[in-house]
């Protein structure tokens, strides 16, 4: 692959790949204070961010750092974009700056794949609209089978706005390619059509899906998103689909908490189940973050740097 895009294009190999890739990363980054690594040295990469971000943009950034690259951020807020330039007059842009490497985040479901076919570099997706945003899952991945060992049989409850929901949408892809059971509940306006196309068990009831499950997996409503639609109130959101600590107890006694952040406490979790020191992951998945994404880099550039690459 020359870019990645999102987990739909991968196989389950290429996933366990660069897991394992990332297994690699972990280890340098916990190995002490020289965490360099300047396989990517010579090597520019560009951050181009047109939404917010504060985990994948810093982790992006400290990866291609740890990795010996020429990291440049470019924010779409105090970019020309505000003057009205259009996608592919910036792609073409950065393609003209000579980028070894481009990471995109974008509110637009396929304007990452439309920057892709403008250059001449690998790009990689931030996250792009409700479509997806691959290295979450692979790092959602990567903390799921470094606690369990395993993510084969698993059972993955994913609950929030699943219908807005890149992470959710990457996240039943890849589990489902590695073989967990994936169960998603959501409010019914907030439920796509598709989830059984990807692998996933749709669920009304909350505590149903709790039932016996060895990871939940919360997400944030995307008011942002919502775009004149349906916006549960706050407090009804919570009755029925906030993760408090008596709801946990329907899952299996080791069950691990995660959520991609940026939290909404006392929404859709509690404090006392975010913080619980056995069963959140939710600092682990940040840390993940930074190893999963020094393995895309690495992989990714491995062509220009003419070293054998993964496929
Ligand atoms: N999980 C995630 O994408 O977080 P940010 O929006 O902070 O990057």
């Amino acid at each position: 692959h020359r870019h990645l895009l999102g987990i739909a294009p991968l196989k389950p190999w290429e996933i366990r790949f660069l897991l394992d890739q990332a297994e690699h990363w972990v280890g340098i980054n916990r190995s002490g204070t020289r965490k360099h690594d300047d396989r990517l040295k010579g090597l520019t990469q560009i951050n181009a961010f047109f939404e917010n971000s504060t985990r994948t943009l810093l982790s992006f950034e400290i990866a291609g750092k740890r990795l010996g690259a020429d990291v440049v951020n470019m924010h779409a807020a105090q970019s020309s974009v505000k003057k009205g330039e259009t996608l592919i007059d910036t792609a073409v842009t950065l393609n003209a700056m000579r980028a070894d490497v481009i990471v995109i985040r974008h509110g637009s479901s396929g304007a990452v794949q439309l920057i892709a076919d403008k250059v001449d570099c690998p790009v990689l997706n931030a996250g792009d609209g409700w479509h997806e945003h691959p290295t979450q899952a692979l790092l959602d991945a990567l903390t799921i089978r470094r606690r369990r060992g395993y993510i084969e049989g698993q059972i993955v409850t994913i609950c929030g706005d699943v219908l807005h929901s890149r992470v959710a949408r990457s996240n039943m892809l890849s589990l489902a390619a590695l073989g967990a059971q994936v169960r998603v509940v959501a409010p019914p306006t907030l439920m796509p059509a598709e989830v059984e196309c990807m692998g996933a068990t749709p669920y009304t009831s909350f505590d149903a899906a709790l039932d016996g499950a060895d990871v939940v997996m919360m997400l944030r409503i995307q008011n942002e998103r919502m775009d004149g639609g349906f916006i549960p109130s706050t407090r009804e959101y919570h009755r029925l689909y906030g993760l408090t600590p008596e709801r946990l107890a329907l899952a299996k006694p080791d069950v691990l908490v995660m959520h991609p952040g940026p939290m909404n406490r006392g929404v859709e979790i509690d404090s006392a189940v975010a913080d619980h020191p056995d069963h959140s992951a939710i600092t682990e998945q940040v840390e993940m973050g930074v190893a999963v994404r020094m393995a895309c880099l690495d992989v990714l550039t491995r062509g220009r740097r003419g070293v054998e690459g993964w496929s």
